[in-house]
């Protein structure tokens, strides 16, 4: 197993994978780094010499592409050659919820992974170290394991066969902080057998990193605990939200106010102050994904009292976007049937283009059930996505507890077709061309720049009363109250 590396490969050249391995071409200007996908208009977009095309937006990662693409960090479709020329490789495929069969819904579909695997025992005679960056059910690694020792021998090579070990390096960047985040992380895990081979492999990654990250933030340990961290770290990161999401129900009913609540709890030192932000709900590709594959593990292993505490984190995620639509339509006089509501924001969080899981999906979704008109203005996200979005959820519904409570209430959610989703849906390349003449805005993403609009503007050219329902808590109240809105807030009573 090779303990220095010159040659790196990354297959999957998504979220993770492109940014990840642009900020290690970036610090490691001695090793070659090829990420490969099977995607061939992604890969041509990492590529294309307009650098505001690439496939994913991300604050400064221009720059950090800029300086070492064709240096040292390509990027290729050719995931065959990019396997048999390195001595590393990283696995940074998706790694979705299953849609199908046992653990539908549920478990995280691992063929992406499983196929990789089995390619690179195909592919490879020289030995490899294997290191996983995509998020893993624990355990995943003895899986990897398996297929490569399975790897038939090859009679008529001449080098011994080749030997494999596994790492896992989960990686906990953030989208729209990731260039920051992969700059100056809080640590760097690494997981790694506790064979020779194995601590190897762990001294030869954690010398890639000692490029840029302190030592004392390279944390090494077994590798199923690696693992586990990953789903644990996220499962703890939404909890929080959730958390804070469940108290602003309360808040709303008591007159309590929940940003004075999450800051005078989070002066305290023991509970932190970060990731107290009350809003429509948490959206992304992996909080939902991670939490339901842990909650699947814990059924797995026969765990069910665990299992029910963690999935409660994502039934509260689920009541409070329903809540958040529930209010919209029970404020705008118990209908929103052919009313404008125009959306500000689509994104899951600001400063990204990515709308996986996004609140405003099931929000416009829910809004939608009632044939209510939505205009929706995003900086970022392209008409074509939002569309796929709706379209999307209309034929994978998860068996939702709100909506489960929804069916107790009325009849299930309709299907919606897509000429339907393309008659009431618009989307807008001006905020103030989204807003005029609407009876409501609603606010879904936090960008920055929605705090800033000539607000007395957008009052003048709205239906009256001109009603605001700020599902990320960023407008200014006062300013707003004056004009003459009538605003709601999460979490204010
Ligand atoms: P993504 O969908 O953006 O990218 C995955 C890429 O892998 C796609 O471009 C796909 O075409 C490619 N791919 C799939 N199978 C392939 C194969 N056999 N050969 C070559 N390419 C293949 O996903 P992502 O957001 O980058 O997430 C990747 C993993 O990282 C997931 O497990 C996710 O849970 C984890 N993760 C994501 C984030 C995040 O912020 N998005 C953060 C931490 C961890
Ligand atoms: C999250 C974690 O923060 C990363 O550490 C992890 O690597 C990543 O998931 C992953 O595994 O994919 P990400 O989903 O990109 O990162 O973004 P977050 O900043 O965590 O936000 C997630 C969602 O929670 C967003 O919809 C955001 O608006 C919401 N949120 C966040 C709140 O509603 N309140 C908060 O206080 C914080």
């Amino acid at each position: 197993i090779p303990n220095k590396v010159t040659n790196i490969a990354c297959i999957g050249a998504g979220y993770v994978g492109g940014p990840t391995m642009a900020v290690i071409a970036q610090k490691c200007p001695h090793i070659k780094v090829t990420v490969v996908d099977i995607n061939e208009k992604r890969i041509a977009d990492w590529n294309d010499i307009d650098l505001s095309k690439l496939p994913v937006y991300e604050p400064g990662l221009d720059q950090v592409v800029a300086e070492s693409r064709d240096r040292n960090l390509f990027f290729s479709t050719d995931v065959e050659g990019a396997i048999r020329e390195a001595q590393m490789i990283f696995i940074s495929v998706n790694t979705p919820t299953k849609t199908y069969g046992i653990g539908k819904g549920m478990a995280a579909d691992l063929k992406y992974v499983e196929l990789c695997a089995r390619q690179i025992a195909d592919v490879a005679t020289e030995d490899k170290i294997i290191v996983e960056k995509s998020t893993l059910p624990v355990r995943t690694a003895q899986a990897i394991r398996t297929i490569m020792n399975a790897a038939p021998a090859r009679p008529n090579s001449p080098s011994p066969a080749p030997r494999f070990t596994v790492l896992s390096n989960p990686e906990f960047l953030a989208e729209g902080t990731a260039v920051k985040d992969l700059h100056n992380p809080d640590r760097v895990l690494i997981g790694g057998e506790e064979d020779e081979d194995g601590q190897r492999a762990i001294e030869a990654l954690a010398t890639i990193y000692a490029n840029w990250v302190p030592g004392e933030r390279i944390l090494t340990t077994r590798i199923w605990s690696s693992e586990l961290s990953k789903l644990t770290a996220n499962a703890f990161l939404a909890q929080r939200i959730s958390s804070i999401n469940a108290l602003s129900a309360l808040c709303e009913k008591t007159g309590a106010d929940v940003d004075e609540v999450a800051h005078a709890i989070g002066t305290d030192s023991r509970i932190g102050p970060k990731f107290l932000k009350s809003s429509v709900g948490f959206g992304g590709s992996c909080f939902q994904k991670d939490i339901l594959n842990l909650v699947y593990l814990c059924r797995h292993f026969n765990l069910p009292e665990v299992a029910d505490y963690w999935e409660q984190v994502v039934k509260l995620n689920d009541y409070q976007k329903q809540r958040f639509a529930k209010q919209i339509i029970d404020t705008l006089f118990n209908t929103v049937s052919g009313k404008k509501i125009a959306f500000l924001g689509w994104a899951f969080k600001k400063d990204t283009n990515d709308t996986r899981e996004s609140a405003a999906i099931y929000v416009a979704d829910e809004l939608l059930q009632d044939r209510a008109e939505i205009h929706i203005y995003d900086p970022k996200v392209p008409t074509e996505r939002i569309y796929a979005d709706l379209e999307y959820l209309q034929q994978h519904r998860r068996p939702q507890a709100v909506i489960a409570d929804r069916a107790k209430q009325s009849d299930p959610p309709e299907t919606l077709s897509s000429e339907a989703i393309r008659r009431l849906v618009h989307v807008h390349k001006t905020p103030y061309a989204a807003m005029e003449q609407a009876h409501a805005i609603a606010v879904l993403t936090e960008w920055d720049e929605f705090r800033t609009y000539d607000w007395q503007k957008i009052y003048d050219a709205m239906r009256k009363p001109a009603f605001v329902f700020d599902g990320r808590n960023i407008l200014n109240r006062e300013e707003l109250n004056n004009i003459g809105f009538e605003l709601q807030s999460i979490g204010r009573g």
